[in-house]
Parts: structure tokens; C-alpha cells; sequence
């Protein structure tokens, strides 16, 4: 088969690296890819959410099945367009991704549908959301509804704080039309994660789940980001709590999105809050998470390839979907300044002085005239390694990391360092 990937960052080399492992793959494409996908793919020069001329090279170039990382692509109505004209897609349609793209939509289908999640109000109107935001209690989360690239939640600690959020929102439109709608919401306490599955509009079948870093530094301290890095499996995840996830969650909602005449195919999202161990939904997001994936699919044992295929033929009841007992650990590497302003075109050097069983992910990378790899973004690498527990794939990786090298380099020192409790 032929294969395309849409996205450039960890996550895509992570599902291009997956993908060639299967037997059934002859070529893999990337549209963009970085350096690391270049060297396992073949790079395509062309942009993540220009779905015409993804359309015209899946066409092209005959490609058998594409496969979408970024959730830009899929709100711009990728899977809509490759479906009219009979091509290959894994992705969830433009209706179906509203789920990420529109905060209220998603929070109507779970208030309509009992799906647990914070207690929130909606507004369109400034001065209306100001008033209701004025009566309320701090801390207190304020959301724009659409897509603002993971900045669009405010955490805030008093209410001048959400008030001036509201302001930058609604008033100042920091987030374009994204912030035509907010909403606010009661803050919830607890332990995050995150919690995936494949899903054909009715089976639905649940991935690894994995814990995510999103502030830029240690102890949780500074700007969120992307994602400084991840693990998984959660040790927090018990039997009990998965069964409540699958069925007061997952389930539910891929229920709801088939009664709402959305159905959903793809890879469901759940961001989750787990608090005295109930699970609530902080949001829904319609594709795989970065860095996430970069340690949850290493652990996928069946062929990736197949699983897709069945979503898209409605097969997904008859697929036995395995998972590895191992655990993983993934740590960004990232640009000095980042998640503010950072500098590119550093030479990034001890790429080949790791050890062996130590996957590099690469993201802000490409390559120089002499093949060297250098810095094109923010976030430039996922160091993954896995173990038995995460406590030995913790320690590989923390063995590696500081081999490799570039200018400004940060990068989270306590990934996967568990507190108790
Ligand atoms: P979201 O994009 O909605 O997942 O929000 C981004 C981050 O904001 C989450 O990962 C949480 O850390 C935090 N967050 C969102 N909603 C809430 C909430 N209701 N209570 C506490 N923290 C929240
Ligand atoms: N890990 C956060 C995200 O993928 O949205």
C-alpha cells in the first residue's frame, strides 16, 4: 500500500514510523514531514491545510490510504473532500470534528447526553459573559470556543484574571473568530489525563491512555506549551476506572455523535480530569494527541494499518486490538524560548550516540546542505524509550536525553516522575 501522513510534527513521524512497520506498507509520503520523517519517508512540500493540493497528490500519486495528524486539517473538511471522490481516508469528517473545533458544541452533546464533565455557561455576548464572570468564584476556567492551538483555555486564579482573559477573547479577538463564543467553566482539581479510541461510528475500541506535561517547565511551573512530554501507561488507571471511562464516556459519546447524525470515525479524544476517582471531560479533541502518541503507539501491537482499515469499512467489532505491557516515556527536546520566541537553524548533534533501543521523534527539524539535522521550530524532539515499568523506561530516557545536543536546548526533567497519592 501507499501511504500519506498529513503533519510535520513528533506525532506525525511517530504514526509514519508506526506505519512502516506494517507488512501490508510499500511507500509512506508526508505532507510536510520534518528531517526524521525524510529519513523513512519521502517529504511533500506542502502544507498541512491546503486540502486541494492533498487531494490532487492522493490522486496523483494513487495513494491507498492518508492519514491525519493536526486537527487543523481535519476542521478544514479533509475527510469530506478525500471521501466524495472515493479516497482513502483516517480522519473524522468536518461535522464530526466539531467536537474539538466548537468548545460549546462539545459541551452541549454532553450536557444533552449525561456525559460527565465541569458545570459551564456559555455566551456570545461580552457584556453578558462579564456579568455572569463578575457573580462567580475564583479559580475559574474561561474557554474560547474555537480552535486557538491549545491557548484558548484560561486557568484563572482570581477573577480580574478571567476578567482580563474574557477581554482578550471577546474583545481584543487574541484567537481571531475562535473567540466569537466562551465559555466558563467551574474549575475542577485532580489528576489529568488523557484517553484515546478508535472508533467506526459504533464500535468503539480503547487505545493506551497516557499523562501528558503541557507547562514549559519542571514542577509544572511556567507557560503551557504543546506538550513537553508524556507517558504511559497511567498507574492511576485502574480495571474500575477504564470500565468507567468506556462506558460513561467513550461510548456514550460515540453514541451521541451517531444520534446527532455526526457519525465518528477515527481516533476519539478524551481529555480527561479525574477527581476522587470519577472521571470528567475537560474536552474532546478528534485525532491523536502530541506528544502522546509518541508513547502510546510504540505500545500498539496489532497493525495499525489493519485497525484503520476496519474504521473506515465499519469493522471495527471484529478486530482484536493488543497492546504491549511495556510502558513508555517520552521527553520534548525544545528551542530555547520556547513557547515564546525562539531562534532556528541550530545544528543538533549526539543523534547517534544513543542507545539502541532509544527512538528519536523528531519535530522542528530539517535538514542542512550537508544532511546535518538542524532546528526549524519549537518543539524539535520526542526522546522515547521503553521498559518493563515506567520507572527503567524513565531512566533510559533520562540516560539519552542529554547526549544530544543544540543550542538553547530545555527540556522537563521530572517526565514521568509519579507523586503518590
Ligand atoms: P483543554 O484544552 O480544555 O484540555 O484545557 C487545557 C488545560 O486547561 C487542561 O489540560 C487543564 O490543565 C486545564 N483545564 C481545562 N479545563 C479545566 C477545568 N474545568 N478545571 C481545571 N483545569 C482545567
Ligand atoms: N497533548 C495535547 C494535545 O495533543 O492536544
Amino acid at each position: 500500500m501507499k501511504i500519506l501522513v498529513v503533519g510535520g510534527g513528533a506525532r506525525e513521524h511517530t504514526l509514519v514510523w508506526k506505519l512502516a512497520q506494517s507488512p501490508k506498507v510499500k511507500e509512506i509520503y508526508v505532507a510536510p514531514g520534518n528531517a526524521g520523517t525524510a529519513q523513512i519517508a519521502q517529504n511533500l512540500d506542502i502544507k498541512p491545510t491546503d486540502i486541494d493540493s492533498l487531494v490532487k497528490t492522493a490522486s496523483e500519486k494513487r495513494i491507498d490510504l492518508t492519514v491525519v495528524g493536526p486537527e487543523a486539517t481535519l476542521a478544514e473538511g479533509i475527510a469530506d473532500k478525500f471521501l466524495i471522490r472515493g479516497l482513502q481516508i483516517f480522519g473524522a469528517t468536518k461535522s464530526a470534528t466539531a467536537i474539538e473545533s466548537s468548545k460549546v458544541f462539545a459541551k452541549e452533546l454532553m450536557q444533552k447526553y449525561n456525559i460527565p464533565c465541569a458545570k459551564s455557561v456559555s455566551f456570545s455576548d461580552y457584556k453578558k459573559a462579564k456579568e455572569y464572570l463578575q457573580q462567580q468564584k475564583a479559580p475559574i476556567v474561561v474557554k474560547a470556543d474555537g480552535l486557538a492551538a491549545g491557548k484558548g483555555v484560561i486557568v484563572a486564579e482570581t477573577i480580574p484574571q478571567a476578567l482580563d482573559a474574557l477581554s482578550q477573547i471577546m474583545e481584543a479577538r487574541a484567537f481571531g473568530a475562535a473567540g466569537d463564543r466562551v465559555i466558563i467553566e467551574d474549575y475542577l482539581s485532580g489528576r489529568e489525563m488523557s484517553v484515546f479510541a478508535f472508533s467506526d461510528g459504533h464500535t468503539v475500541v480503547p487505545m493506551m491512555a497516557a499523562c501528558d506535561y503541557k507547562p514549559a517547565f519542571d514542577g509544572n511551573k511556567g507557560p503551557n506549551t504543546g506538550g513537553m512530554g508524556s507517558y504511559s501507561p497511567p498507574p492511576f488507571l485502574t480495571p474500575a476506572l477504564a470500565k468507567t471511562v468506556r462506558e460513561k464516556i467513550m461510548e456514550p459519546t460515540v453514541k451521541a455523535m451517531h444520534a446527532e447524525g455526526r457519525p465518528y470515525k477515527g481516533v476519539l479524544y478524551g481529555g480527561l480530569m479525574i477527581s476522587d476517582g470519577s472521571p470528567r471531560v475537560l474536552e474532546f479533541n478528534a485525532r491523536f494527541g502530541d506528544p502522546e502518541a509518541q508513547v502510546t503507539l510504540p505500545l500498539l501491537e496489532t497493525d495499525l494499518v489493519d485497525i484503520m482499515l476496519s474504521v473506515n469499512d465499519n469493522r471495527l467489532a471484529q478486530m482484536k486490538v493488543e497492546w504491549s505491557g511495556d510502558a513508555c516515556v517520552g521527553v520534548v527536546m525544545a528551542s530555547g524560548g520556547y513557547p515564546g520566541s525562539y531562534k532556528s537553524g541550530f545544528a543538533v548533534s549526539g543523534l547517534d550516540n544513543l542507545d539502541k533501543d532509544i527512538v528519536v521523534f523528531h519535530a522542528g527539524t530539517k535538514a542542512g546542505a550537508k544532511g546535518e539535522i538542524l532546528t526549524s521550530g519549537g518543539r524539535v524532539l520526542t526522546v522515547m524509550a521503553r521498559g518493563k515499568s515506567l520507572a527503567e523506561a524513565r531512566e533510559r530516557v533520562y540516560t539519552n536525553v542529554p547526549r544530544i545536543k543544540f543550542e538553547g536546548c530545555h527540556y522537563r526533567k521530572d517526565i514521568a516522575l509519579i507523586k503518590e497519592g
